[in-house]
């Protein structure tokens, strides 16, 4: 029996979902090997629920921000996930969390990093500053998650052209096709990397 990739989905807020539909597309059009164990989510109104049950995906949800880190961790352990894949996860995860979890945890960033990462920098709000600085190009970032935003090691990038751009959402329009490409493509990368580690 070939030895599956444990992934699981961490979302906050009214996520809508976009890059998990992506990624749980690309990994059943080109069967990886990926268990997905489950999808957290933190209001129970989220989008992303819908697009949760359309793939038979588990969601959880964990509102009490008091004991989040707590019964994340739990979960994790329980299920062994091997990576955690930040969608649309707003918030900071703890230090302490981030030593006593074993796995990865991979986010994706919607700007070419280290510019115009860091907190508060999120979704629009970095479009808006992008398009503020007239800037030429912007582009995608997924990045390892340590203790401090957007600074863990970026595991790939891909830059756009963007000059021709007249507003910020059609920044963040040009910017998230391509997360949907690139999202995908590095978890498939880093599930064939572990199986051919741990056959
Ligand atoms: C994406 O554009 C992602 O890059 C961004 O939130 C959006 C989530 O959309 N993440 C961040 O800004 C993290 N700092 P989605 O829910 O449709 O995938």
């Amino acid at each position: 029996m070939q030895r599956s990739f444990n992934i699981a989905f961490l979302t906050s807020g009214k996520s809508r979902g976009s890059n998990f539909e992506a990624i749980m597309t690309h990994l059943q059009e080109r069967n990886v090997p990926i268990e997905t164990k489950f999808l957290i989510i933190t209001r129970a109104d989220a989008p992303i629920t819908q697009r949760a049950e359309k793939f038979g995906v588990r969601y959880i949800l964990l509102d009490d921000k008091n004991t989040f880190e707590q019964e994340l961790l739990a979960l994790l352990n329980k299920n062994n996930v091997h990576l955690v894949v930040l969608a649309g996860f707003m918030r900071k995860l703890s230090e302490d969390f981030l030593q006593k979890y074993s796995g990865d945890i991979i986010n994706i960033h919607p700007a070419l990093l280290p510019k115009f990462g860091g907190k508060s920098m999120f979704g629009m709000r970095v479009h808006e500053k992008v398009f503020k600085m007239k800037e030429k190009f912007s582009g995608a970032s997924v990045h390892y998650v340590n203790e401090r935003y957007d600074e863990g090691e970026v595991i790939a990038q891909q830059k756009i052209p963007i000059g021709h751009c007249t507003s910020a959402e059609e920044i963040a329009g040009e910017v998230l096709k391509i997360e949907h490409q690139l999202y995908p493509e590095v978890i498939e990368k880093l599930a064939h990397e572990y199986l051919k580690l741990h056959k």
